[in-house]
């Protein structure tokens, strides 16, 4: 069974603050990548932590929406703020695309369990589906600062069509060997983002796969990682209602060792598929 290591970094106290729109950009057909302030804590920010976002005025939607750490923005070397990279898909995200930069957004945060950055994961294999790539640049981010070598690492990206695949040059900027699948094929091979996986653990061994993307995938992935015996971590994206652990809203199966069941916004958004069926 494989144990999660702890993460390098202590995480952050989590805040609530009213912050900044730097900018808010389109980066492909019906994705945009936010700029927000923050304050110095961030600088504790593990990859896979989220934020949780509210519109001030707004009463609709009522509920904060949860989106990933995609980035942190430094300046000379310290934390000022923090990007979010998003897809529209509902009555948040689509407002979302309206706020102009200077206009001013609550933020709690930063909030969950993130992946394990660690030198015991010297050769990772990421795996991204569709808007899951957001958190692994922040996690690729992390491990490039770390010093380790990734040149023998991959990042497998996949989505449905080539709008779907974002930050390929994020990642190429961090020497990682970049592997796309579409499903229709217009961008790299035509499939699922398993293949390219696959194709490279043939010839490969990672230390471990870091994957967030859809359900369907993340099971895929994470069978592959058992039968290879490969450590593997998920980042579960969920709809989530309290984000308090109150409501069971989020809820994902037992955790094989306590027996209890998990929560993705308390006991996650970052679990070992070894331990927590999903
Ligand atoms: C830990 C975590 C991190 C996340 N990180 C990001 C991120 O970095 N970028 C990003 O774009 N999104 C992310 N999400 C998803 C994001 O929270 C939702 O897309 C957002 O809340 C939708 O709000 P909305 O009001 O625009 O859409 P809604 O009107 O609430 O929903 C529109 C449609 O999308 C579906 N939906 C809503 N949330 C999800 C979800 N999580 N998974 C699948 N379907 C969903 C709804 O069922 C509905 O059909 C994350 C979710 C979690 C739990
Ligand atoms: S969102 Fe309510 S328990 Fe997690």
């Amino acid at each position: 069974m494989t144990t999660i290591q702890q993460s390098m970094k202590s995480p952050a106290a989590k805040s609530q603050q009213q912050v900044e729109v730097k900018w808010n950009q389109p980066e492909s057909k019906g994705y945009y990548r936010i700029g927000l302030t923050c304050i110095p804590a961030y600088q504790q920010a593990v990859p896979g932590q989220f934020v949780t976002l509210h519109l001030p005025g707004n009463l609709t939607p009522l509920l904060r929406r949860p989106f990933s750490i995609h980035r942190l923005i430094r300046d000379n070397g310290q934390v000022v703020g923090l990007e979010i990279l998003y897809k529209v898909v509902g009555g948040f995200t689509e407002k979302f695309t309206r706020i102009l930069p200077g206009d001013r957004i609550d933020l709690l945060g930063p909030v969950g369990k993130g992946f394990t950055v660690s030198e015991a994961y010297r050769k990772p294999a990421f795996v991204g589906g569709g808007i899951g790539v957001a958190p692994l640049v922040f996690l690729a981010d992390a491990l490039a600062e770390s010093g380790l070598d990734h040149s023998d690492a991959v990042v497998c990206l996949g989505g449905r069509t080539a709008d779907d695949i974002l930050c390929t040059e994020i990642f190429r900027s961090h020497q990682l060997n970049v592997e796309i699948a579409t499903d229709d094929g217009s961008l790299g091979e035509k499939g699922l983002v398993t293949l390219p996986l696959e194709r490279w653990l043939a010839s490969h061994r990672p230390d471990i796969i870091y994957a967030c993307g859809p359900m369907p995938m993340l099971r895929a992935v994470s069978e592959i990682a058992s039968k290879k015996r490969i450590p593997c971590e998920v980042s579960i994206e969920t709809v989530m209602a309290c984000g308090l652990g109150a409501c069971l809203g989020c809820a994902v199966n037992k955790n094989e060792i306590s027996g209890k069941y998990q929560h993705v916004c308390i006991d996650g958004p970052v679990f070992d598929p070894s331990v927590t069926v999903f």
